[in-house]
């Protein structure tokens, strides 16, 4: 299967170790393309309707469209963010918009898996509108959500030894045929 990790966290902090530890689970017979999106020029949509109106997609021709044609072609797609003000980074938000100008071509069955990380435990509401704000995505794409992992960390080094994130994050990935 081709498998795209999308990286929403600037720093080298707990979804990138998770995005790592999920990417190292995988069996070698997967595609895999992880984008870190810190290090990706994307700019915002404008809602300027040029994309519903013409062929050529987004009329900013921005690194959005090499990741875009990716996620087209994807059969899974792992997003990691990290909790910022209640919600996911402006990174994977920017990356979402542009979904907008592709959204015929995205709508196309894939596996969808979250991976949230906040520093509010887990019984915050913050990973209730994470989660459902993928399931809506999801339902709207006919992309089939498969599984959301919120994880409670602060410091970048914090979800490591956290056993029971790390055997789900790993037996997710295994999952994958
Ligand atoms: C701008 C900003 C906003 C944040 N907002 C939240 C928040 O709403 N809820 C929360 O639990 N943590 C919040 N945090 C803390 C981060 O989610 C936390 O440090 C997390 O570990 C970051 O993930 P990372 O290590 O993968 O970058 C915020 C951090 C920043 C920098």
């Amino acid at each position: 299967m081709k498998i795209t990790l999308l990286n929403g966290s600037p720093r080298n902090g707990n979804t990138s170790k998770a995005l790592l530890c999920f990417k190292d689970s995988l069996d070698s017979m997967h595609s895999v393309v992880q984008y870190n999106l810190y290090e990706n020029s994307i700019k915002a949509c404008r809602n300027c309707n040029c994309c519903q109106k013409e062929e050529n997609g987004c009329i900013h021709n921005d690194d959005s469209n090499k990741i875009l044609q990716t996620l087209i072609e994807s059969d899974v797609i792992v997003f990691g963010t990290p909790v910022y003000y209640w919600g996911v980074s402006a990174q994977i938000k920017l990356l979402i918009d542009k979904f907008y100008s592709v959204n015929s071509r995205l709508t196309v069955k894939k596996k969808i898996i979250v991976i949230a990380t906040g520093a509010n435990p887990l019984d915050n509401i913050q990973y209730d509108l994470i989660d459902k704000q993928f399931h809506a995505i999801s339902d709207y794409l006919h992309w089939d959500m498969i599984k959301f992992i919120p994880v409670s960390a602060y410091e970048p080094d914090d979800i490591t030894g956290q056993n029971d994130i790390i055997s789900e994050i790993k037996e997710t990935a295994i999952s994958l045929k």
